[in-house]
């Protein structure tokens, strides 16, 4: 080999080594002076690809969230792979962008696997004028189903029957309570969409049931979260066949029971939901642009069903786990519903207002169980200034929930369970800004009023009735939850001793 071999050897490895450097350097400077140029906000340096998804705990995004504030304040860009989204963070900041500004961030960012699913069709993950309609229509006729009303109260007192019964028949033994709680709040959602509710042992209403708690868990996981990152590599995941899988028995469900009812439809006696969107469906069918078509129907119920019944089951199972943690609160309780309610008597929703520790304990279920931490991602309907960045139509943003139901500048103990964060001095009951498990705005829960009826009345009566106790065998109860679309509690057995 000549000296001069060596030397030309050394130039073009020197002159290599030097293309890639600047090839690197410029997809960093790229990377981070995109955020500058269009003047978005800091966020940490995305890798190829994979963006920062390097950075995320992918069983706990929102913790690692929260760190990365820290860093990079209040409003900050994560890349997901090739998604790219807008954090924000703390109370103030979130109620600027979706009270303040409420429609510019009340779009819903493309995520693949509900684009996917839902196709842009029903009231969660749908868009402009289809989900203004649909979301109007629903809380109407939610409310004429009795939503927040007496009508709606009877339904739960009576499926509360149902349960206690359930509870009972497991005398004081340890057992999961999730099928039967998710069955008793299924049935609430269910007595509206269809009209009639369904028994606990009927295999069909405990598949879907079943189906739609491991689709909540599913659609959150690390896989998930990975697939709407890299979608490209969708074929990868058995994770997303399973989530279609649970998708279509709910359609499927669905469209059996619009089949089956659409021949005795009446327009003087409708008798559910889907018969007064199916007489919708009639007076607008000379409208070729009508939102009121079947797709918007059946997406409209699976939405109804999986959001009213997974969400407040889990909350169900929250409060039951914190009570065994803290019996002492439990007894607390008990002893305010006792002495104001009595013990034979079920608890009514006007009782709340005399219930005042009963009331903040819910509430502080609530806050600290946390259960839809990420939120569900809103998107930039038009392109905004907002707090000296630009954000373009479009852009995904993350108003992050746990940030509120955890702010420091809120909640005097955000990490520890304290029912006197709902209470004054006196022990009243006192209402919060920053209580939004709901999240905020005009895209807030639509079912609100009806989670936070079910919430108290399961809640008091279980507790009136029954005595929760950590199962013999375990010592130290775990406050721990899984990964999911909603935190669910890792823990879950539980002993309910009849009183
Ligand atoms: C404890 C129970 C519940 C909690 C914590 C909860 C929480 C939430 C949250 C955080 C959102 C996203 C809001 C946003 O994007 O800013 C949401 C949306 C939604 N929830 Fe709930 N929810 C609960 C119960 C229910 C129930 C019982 C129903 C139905 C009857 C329901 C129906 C919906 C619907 C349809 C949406 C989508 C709203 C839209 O995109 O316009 N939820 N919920």
């Amino acid at each position: 080999m000549s000296f001069a071999g060596v030397y030309s050897l050394d130039t073009v490895t020197l002159v290599l080594l030097c293309a890639v450097a600047v090839l690197i350097i410029a997809y960093f400077r790229n990377g981070s002076q995109s955020h500058v140029e269009l003047n978005f906000p800091p966020g940490p340096t995305p890798l190829p690809i994979i963006g920062n998804l390097h950075l995320l705990d992918l069983k706990k995004s929102h913790l690692t969230l929260m760190e990365l504030s820290e860093k990079y304040g209040p409003i900050f860009t994560i890349k997901l792979g090739m998604l790219k989204a807008v954090v924000l963070v703390g109370y103030e900041t979130i109620k600027d962008a979706l009270i303040n500004h409420p429609d510019q961030f009340a779009g819903r960012a493309h995520i693949p696997i509900f684009e996917e699913l839902t196709q842009g069709f029903g009231i969660a993950f749908s868009t402009g004028e289809s989900w203004r309609q649909m979301r109007r229509f629903t809380i109407s006729t939610l409310r004429d189903f009795g939503m927040g009303k007496k009508t709606i109260e009877d339904k739960i007192i009576e499926e509360a029957h149902f349960l206690i019964k359930m509870f009972e028949s497991h005398k004081g033994q340890e057992f999961n309570p999730a099928i039967e709680l998710s069955a008793a709040v299924g049935n609430i959602i269910c007595s509206i969409l269809f009209g009639d509710r369904f028994d606990y042992d009927d295999q069909t209403f405990i598949i879907l049931v079943k189906a739609i708690n491991e689709s909540a868990k599913l659609s959150g996981s690390p896989m998930i979260q990975l697939y709407n990152a890299v979608p490209i590599l969708g074929f990868l995941y058995r994770s997303k066949k399973k989530l279609w899988k649970n998708q279509n028995l709910i359609w499927q469900f669905t469209k059996d029971f619009i089949t089956k009812n659409y021949q005795t439809l009446d327009a003087n006696n409708p008798r559910s939901f889907i018969d007064v969107f199916m007489l919708k469906q009639q007076q607008e069918s000379g409208n070729p642009n009508t939102y009121f078509h079947k797709n918007n129907l059946v997406f409209t119920v699976a939405d109804l069903f999986g959001a009213g019944m997974e969400t407040t089951s889990t909350t169900l199972r929250w409060a039951m786990l914190l009570m065994m943690k803290y019996p002492q609160i439990q007894e607390k309780v008990h002893d305010e519903i006792t002495t104001v309610i009595g013990s034979e008597r079920f608890p009514r929703t006007e009782d709340r207002k005399n219930l005042p520790y009963t009331n903040a304990v819910i509430h502080e279920i609530q806050r600290f169980a946390n259960i839809v931490p990420l939120n569900v991602m809103h998107s930039t309907t038009e392109d905004l200034n907002f707090k000296g960045y630009f954000f373009p139509k479009g852009t995904p943003v993350i108003p992050l929930l746990t940030s509120v139901l955890y702010d420091k500048t809120q909640w005097e103990t955000p990490n520890d369970f304290n029912p006197s964060n709902f209470l004054d001095a006196e022990g009243k009951f006192v209402k919060r800004d920053a209580f939004t498990p709901f999240s905020m705005g005009p895209r807030a829960c639509a079912g609100q009023s009806l989670a936070r009826m079910e919430l108290f009345l399961f809640f008091t009566i279980l507790i009136q009735r029954f005595r929760f106790q950590v199962p013999p065998n375990v010592t130290n109860l775990e406050l721990s939850s899984d990964v999911g679309f909603t935190l669910i509690p890792k823990y879950q057995n539980v002993c309910a001793v009849y009183r």
